[in-house]
């Protein structure tokens, strides 16, 4: 059965697109078969990070106004993977409404394993299409109070939309810096501020912003592909650990 996962956060540049991508290509590689929808309208990344840019004719919104055939708009990223994206619109005045993405989704559900939603930071009206068919929410925070403020707004919106499955993504962690600013006490301290069972410690990782610069998230990135390995097992029920180093 597909499982519909939108992921959010309150604050921009916590890593929505880089946590999604990267999860995406985890599950891939698990063998799910994988689709990603943009839905950051004016503001699209995933087609960047996974480095489809250069391929891309249509996006979502040409597909639910009919501009083009379903297939037409859904572009296979790596032809090892079964990992497929669907870009946002380039403008934000081409959002597509909640209805419209609903319908899109029931469509897709048959085709994926896994729908993974990217949506822009804030609960305003592109996060409610965005969450507007997900069974579940990752909700990304980093350790600072403005990302937690935001993460509170957003769980309020996800509790009015009966989105009940939430976990929390805690990315960019650094130990050092953590405890030097002394802002928390621990990290059970920001998961209890926060209000979301923990299902991810996704470390500061200069290769991350490398490889999606590059649009190379697909490759192999050692250590926090892992990481994300780890999540997609999470998502699945399965007990892995979550190691603070
Ligand atoms: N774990 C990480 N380590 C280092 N840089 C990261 C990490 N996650 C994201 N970034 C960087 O942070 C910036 C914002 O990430 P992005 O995924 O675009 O955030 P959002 O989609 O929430 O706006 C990007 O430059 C990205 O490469
Ligand atoms: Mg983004």
């Amino acid at each position: 059965m597909c499982e519909v996962i939108v992921v959010a956060s309150g604050k921009g540049g916590t890593g929505k697109t880089t946590v999604c991508a990267g999860l995406a290509v985890a599950l891939a590689k698990n063998n799910q078969k994988v689709l990603i929808m943009d839905c950051d309208s004016g503001m699209r990344g995933v087609d960047m990070v996974l480095g489809v840019s250069d391929k891309l004719v249509y996006d979502i919104s040409d597909i639910v106004s009919g501009g083009c055939d379903y297939d037409d708009a859904v572009y296979r990223v790596v032809n090892d993977l079964q990992l497929y994206c669907v870009a946002a619109p380039l403008y934000a005045d081409d959002e597509v409404s909640p209805s419209l993405i609903r319908e899109f989704v029931e469509k897709a559900r048959k085709d994926y394993d896994y729908i993974l939603i990217d949506s822009p930071a804030g609960t305003g009206s592109g996060f409610v299409s965005a969450a507007a068919a997900a069974d579940r929410a990752l909700v990304v925070i980093n350790t600072e109070p403005i990302s937690i403020r935001g993460c509170k707004n957003i769980k309020a919106r996800l509790d009015e939309m009966k989105i009940d499955d939430q976990r929390l993504v805690i990315n960019r962690f650094d130990k050092d810096r953590f405890y030097q600013m002394g802002l928390y006490e621990d990290l059970d301290a920001v998961i209890d501020e926060a209000g979301i069972r923990l299902i991810g410690l996704i470390p500061e990782d200069i290769r991350v912003i490398a490889l999606s610069q590059r649009g190379a998230l697909t490759s192999n990135w050692s250590k926090t592909g892992i990481i994300f390995d780890t999540i997609a097992h999470r998502l699945d029920g399965t007990d892995v650990p979550i190691i603070v180093k």
